[in-house]
């Protein structure tokens, strides 16, 4: 028996303006004809039946978010888990867990980011039974994708002996290594980045936290007597990469036979897109003249772009981002100081 965790609780900000606190990425129509979200719910039960399926996501969502999966399928509205402030992935993943344990204590469990774009549905699935073989021997089974550029956005990881059929045992893990590093794995061929996906027994992954995460594990415990959610504003912020995936012994690492992109960063956008005649990937309601290789979006009013060439401009009701598209990593930046702004 293998249960999946969906987790849509991040707020996205490299795709500002359009990805905010009040609308995050994975609840965005990118690259494609629904959600990032939907995408991955409609993913997700090609492998696996409603009643197994866990999106877990926090209170300021979670309507959206029973809105956009209720359209794929309404039995996963029921599934949707509400936390009353994001704490970060580990104990987003422990939500999910109570669940899965109070179905079957001996299941397994994968964990699915709803924020990024897979198109092949069926090498997708192909590699989670891979990796449900694995799972099944006590491994925890990640899943790692050949890198194709100095990404500085992921996780990396690295390579150990090879255990046949695509798998490695794992040496390691860097997340989100500096440029010079990550140019650096690329250049020797020793790393995947991490797509984000686990898959595990239950058993395996809750003994790492009683392990090395007391005051979670003591929370997760005491759930007979205190419900998890009630609990949930005094426990710590930690990611499951942190405290689970980077210290769990056994680990594999399946490399992905699908497509994989995390949508990071405008770049991205544009690099997924239809472009037109002139190379521009052009969204809602825009008159360009004499532009090429350029990414222009509005959600909010006319924008009449003339002359312009490697660029972005995404404009929203109340905001406007104009940037060539080689800076396009400063976008981080632009968020952080509005931020400090306030
Ligand atoms: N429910 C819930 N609650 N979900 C959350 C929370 C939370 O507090 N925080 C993040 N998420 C969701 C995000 O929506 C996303 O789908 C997923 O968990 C991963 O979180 P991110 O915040 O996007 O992580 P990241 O992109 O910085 O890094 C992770 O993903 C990379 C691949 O995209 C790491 O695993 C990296 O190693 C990896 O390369
Ligand atoms: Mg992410």
């Amino acid at each position: 028996e293998c249960h999946a965790i969906i987790l849509a609780g991040g707020s996205g900000t490299r795709l500002w303006p359009l990805s905010r606190n009040l609308l995050p990425k994975q609840l965005l129509v990118l690259g494609g004809k629904t959600t990032l979200l939907q995408q991955t719910v409609s993913r997700v039960l090609e492998a696996f039946e409603p009643s197994k399926i866990w999106v877990i996501t926090n209170e300021e969502h979670v309507f959206e978010v029973r809105k956009q999966v209720a359209v794929i399928d309404p039995a996963i509205e029921a599934q949707v888990l509400a936390e009353p402030v994001g704490r970060n992935t580990l104990p987003a993943i422990m939500l999910g867990l109570d669940k899965v344990v109070e179905a079957n204590p001996k299941a397994l469990a994968a964990v699915f980011p709803s924020d990024h774009l897979v198109r092949d549905t069926e090498a997708w699935v192909n590699d989670l039974v891979r990796g449900a073989k694995l799972a099944a021997q006590e491994q925890f089974v990640t899943f790692g994708v050949g890198p194709s550029k100095p990404e500085t956005g992921y996780g990396y990881i690295t390579l150990g002996e090879e255990l046949g059929d695509g798998a490695y045992a794992v040496d390691g893990f860097v997340e989100k290594p500096d440029y010079a590093r990550a140019e650096k794995f690329l250049r020797e061929g020793s790393h995947f980045w991490n797509s984000g996906m686990f898959l595990f027994s239950a058993k395996k992954f809750l003994t790492q936290v009683a392990k090395c995460e007391p005051v979670l594990w003591e929370w997760w415990m005491a759930r007979d007597e205190v419900p998890l959610l009630q609990g949930y504003r005094e426990i710590p912020d930690i990611s499951v990469d942190y405290g689970v995936v980077e210290k769990i012994d056994n680990i594999a690492v399946i490399k992905a036979g699908f497509d994989w992109d995390d949508l990071g960063s405008w770049e991205a956008m544009y690099r997924l897109g239809d472009k037109d005649e002139n190379g521009n990937v052009i969204q809602g309601d825009v008159l360009a003249m004499d532009c090429t290789n350029s990414l222009l979006i509005s959600e909010g009013g006319k924008l009449a772009a003339v002359g312009l060439s490697d660029m972005i401009m995404v404009q929203t009701r109340d905001a406007t981002l104009s940037c060539p598209m080689e800076q396009v990593q400063s976008v981080r930046d632009v968020v952080d100081t509005l931020k400090a702004e306030g």
